[in-house]
């Protein structure tokens, strides 16, 4: 429940968690309020007693409410400074880890997939420039499973690429009528699967930890102030001594866990961690 809302939003949310076991209710109130507003205008519902009898009565309402509340903006290489840091100053050091050690990379609220594909292929252009082969494993997680789908199937509208290199939408991509697919040898290096970040620190051991780099951008911002500290605190523990994690442009570490990274240059929101905190 969320403290900020009236009884009827919170009915909604609870609805959707009971229906869907995804729970909106750490998520900022403005946010929340817009979305469902433009919902119930959609629907031509009065209000949000209404809405929910529609939403009721309307299966696929759910799905349509849940798409509005994650919002999915993203497109390939989104905000090309910090995918420039990474290439310069992240991923030679990544590679300079033992020969043996598979490269491991979450990319958490992945939305379709541009964020650890645009990842995968700046890796794979690394490789390829530098002749050195390793293995790269990239989770990329979300709760929207249309989201996930898309991303598996790597089919893309040409405004999700405006920030692709020529020479890569050359190397990467085929076009498709008005679309372009991602190449196998790309969509093969990304792993997709649903995940709530919301859901509780993530274990210690198995598939959410020893990350050398963490993606979690643009998604924070969504959450009210306690569940972002709570989300952070679970990425560091996901995180190896000296991994890195990037955040989106308007995100930021505060308290303890601000003292526990360091950001590699100022402005790109990509930390290191490593501080005084144990
Ligand atoms: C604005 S997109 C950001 C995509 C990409 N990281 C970027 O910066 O371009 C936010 C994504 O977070 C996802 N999301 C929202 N709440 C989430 C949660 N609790 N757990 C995992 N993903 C979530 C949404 O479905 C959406 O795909």
């Amino acid at each position: 429940m969320n403290a900020a809302l009236d009884n009827q939003m919170n009915g909604i949310l609870e609805y959707v968690k009971e229906r869907r076991a995804i729970d909106f209710s750490s998520y900022r109130e403005g946010t929340i309020r817009r979305r469902i507003a433009a919902r119930l205008a959609k629907a031509g519902m009065p209000d949000c007693e209404s809405y929910l009898g529609y939403l009721k009565e309307n299966p696929k309402e759910i799905d349509a409410l849940i798409e509005a509340l994650t919002i999915k903006l993203s497109y390939f290489f989104r905000d090309p400074l910090v995918f420039e840091a990474l290439r310069h100053f992240v991923i030679p050091s990544l590679v300079d880890i033992g020969k043996e050690e598979t490269i491991r990379i979450w990319c958490a609220g992945c939305a379709r997939g541009e964020e650890p594909y645009s990842v995968a292929i700046l890796m794979k252009d690394f490789f390829c420039g530098e002749g050195v082969c390793r293995n790269v494993f990239i989770l990329a997680t979300d709760i929207d499973r249309d989201a996930l789908r898309d991303a598996a199937s790597g089919i893309y509208k040409a405004d999700a690429l405006n920030e692709v290199k020529k020479g890569w939408l050359d190397e990467y991509f085929t076009k498709e009528g008005d679309n372009y697919r991602l190449k196998e040898s790309i969509r093969s290096m990304v792993a997709f699967a649903y995940h709530d970040i919301t859901a509780g620190a993530s274990p210690a051991e198995g598939v959410f930890s020893d990350y050398h780099l963490i993606f979690c951008r643009n998604t924070l911002i969504y959450f009210e102030r306690d569940m972002q500290e709570k989300v952070l605190q679970s990425l560091y523990e996901s995180l190896l001594d000296g991994g890195y994690l990037a955040l989106g442009e308007a995100e930021s570490l505060s308290g303890s866990l601000a003292e526990a990274f360091r950001e590699i240059i100022p402005g790109t929101k990509i930390f290191r961690k490593g501080g005084s905190r144990s």
